[in-house]
């Protein structure tokens, strides 16, 4: 077991060196089809979450710029306005609005939802790119453990609470999560708020980006026949102020080498802009392609059961809480 450990990790390192970084994304960009980003999103309605910073705000920016209606949210007011201030100077897009709302909270996710949902308007593209790697074992409000609340009970929430809107723009409606190749190093676990005496934030936010993977799958096998996409993808390692805080080391020896939050979106956006018949719904994508979810030999792929007791965990704390 520490043996397979060690192996996933110094697999992960060389594979994501040759791949995440910059040089990866200009050898993988020579393949690219420029005609694939020229689609306009004219009347799409597209939700960015964790879009006033890093991939987020190029994510919004991208569709902004394609001329969809975008819906920014955030959890920190004046820096959400900026961002759109910013976002509307540079694409000249006046549709792109900011909603206001802390993903770690699962009262705040039920009343941004079932607010915005009133408006009965259709919701095309989804994009769950908020998250985050905290270091230090941080409980929330609703006693989560902080990784786990944004990156997986926020995604889980957020897509379940507008399936009905996601349902209304089919067939071309999608889900997009932000996932990471950290997940390469981890197993599917629902030991979700990490039980272990000694915290690892590391570790956990990359459960966290397994368990986002899978829950991909699972959302294409039960909704798929809605109409609706489901897709995840690893942004590559892109210099972020996400990245900065929480990942010094990593920002400080791929100094250089580590992609813009441009470079970063460009596969998020992709993903919304292609026709769907292009698009596997439930796979991983990386550099505009379908790819792996588990690397040769890392012994991380989980069975069914897993599955079925994280999402049971996972209804149970949504939808059993009031
Ligand atoms: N950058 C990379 O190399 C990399 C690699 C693999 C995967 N990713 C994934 O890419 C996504 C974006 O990360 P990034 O690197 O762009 O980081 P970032 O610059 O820190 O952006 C993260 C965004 O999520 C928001 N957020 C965090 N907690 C939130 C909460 N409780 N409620 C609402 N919003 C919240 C942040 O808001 P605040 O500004 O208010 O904190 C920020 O807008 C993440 O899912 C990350 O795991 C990034």
């Amino acid at each position: 077991m520490f043996l397979q450990k060690g192996f996933r990790t110094a697999a992960f390192g060389l594979y994501g060196f040759l791949r995440f970084t910059k040089s990866g994304f200009e050898d993988n960009a020579k393949r690219f089809k420029a005609e694939d980003m020229e689609i306009q999103m004219t009347g799409k309605n597209c939700m960015v979450t964790g879009a006033n910073s890093g991939i987020g705000y190029a994510t919004a920016e991208g569709l902004a710029s394609r001329g969809a209606t975008v819906y920014m949210v955030c959890r920190n007011k004046e820096k959400g306005e900026a961002a759109l201030s910013e976002i509307k100077t540079k694409t000249g897009n006046p549709n792109v609005h900011l909603e206001i709302c802390d993903l770690s909270s699962t009262s705040e996710i039920k009343s941004f939802t079932s607010r915005f949902s009133s408006s009965e308007r259709p919701l095309h593209v989804l994009v769950n790119n908020a998250g985050l790697l905290e270091h230090h074992r941080v409980t929330t409000a609703d006693g989560l453990e902080l990784n786990f609340a944004v990156n997986v009970v926020a995604t889980y929430a957020m897509t379940q609470l507008f399936l009905p809107l996601l349902e209304q723009a089919a067939p071309d409606a999608r889900v997009i999560t932000v996932s990471s190749g950290g997940m390469y190093t981890q197993d599917l676990t629902d030991n979700l708020q990490f039980s272990e005496p000694k915290f690892d934030g590391t570790v956990q936010y990359a459960r966290n980006k397994r368990i986002q993977v899978a829950l991909t799958e699972k959302w294409a096998e039960l909704y798929s026949h809605k109409g609706i996409g489901f897709y995840s993808m690893h942004p590559g390692w892109s210099e972020t102020p996400g990245v900065a805080k929480s990942l010094p080391g990593l920002s400080k020896r791929l100094s250089g080498n580590l992609r813009t939050i441009e470079q970063g979106a460009d596969t998020i956006l992709w993903l919304a802009l292609q026709p769907k018949e292009k698009l596997t719904s439930g796979a991983f994508y990386f550099d505009r392609a379908e790819t792996t979810k588990h690397l040769p030999l890392s012994g991380t792929r989980h069975s069914p059961a897993v599955m079925d007791a994280i999402l049971k965990n996972l209804q149970a704390l949504i939808f059993s809480r009031e």
